[in-house]
């Protein structure tokens, strides 16, 4: 079994979606272990993508991410990393609408930046970023 975060973003909460992407992971055979709805300050979002310190686009990934309330999920299932990457699509929801219409990018982004969700794209990142948002009481 392994754990991956996912992060409905501020887009997909304003558009009522949160149920709906839940109920996919579920319906997937994930299960969800830790779930809580909270909006970043531009430090955490800042320190949450400091991977991304040097790409041209950080600066508005951050102010996007601080824009409205976000929903984080740690799931768990079997190679639940790659799997929940392939459910959520290309990064960029215009593309995904071509290439993986069905995924979560396609139903619910509107581009590159407004993507609707995000989720760890390797182990290494899954270990930085669920103790990022939650506690070791928080998971169950
Ligand atoms: P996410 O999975 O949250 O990880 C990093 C984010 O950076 C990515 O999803 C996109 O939302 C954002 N991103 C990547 N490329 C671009 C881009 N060219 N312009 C704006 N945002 C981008």
């Amino acid at each position: 079994m392994e754990r991956t975060l996912i992060i409905i973003k501020p887009d997909a909460v304003e558009k009522g979606a949160i149920g709906k992407i839940l109920d996919r992971f579920i319906q997937e055979g994930f299960t969800i272990k830790a779930l809580k709805m909270f909006r970043f300050t531009k430090e955490q979002a800042q320190k949450f993508y400091i991977v991304h310190k040097e790409r041209p686009f950080y600066g508005e990934l951050v102010e996007f991410m601080t824009s409205g309330p976000v929903v984080a999920c740690v799931l768990e299932g079997q190679n639940a990393i790659s799997r929940v990457r392939e459910i959520i699509g290309p990064t960029d929801s215009e593309e995904a609408r071509k290439v993986a219409p069905n995924s979560i990018r396609a139903l619910f982004g509107t581009d590159k930046g407004k993507n609707a969700i995000h989720a760890s794209d390797s182990p290494e990142s899954a270990s930085y970023e669920i103790p990022f948002i939650f506690s070791e009481l928080e998971i169950c």
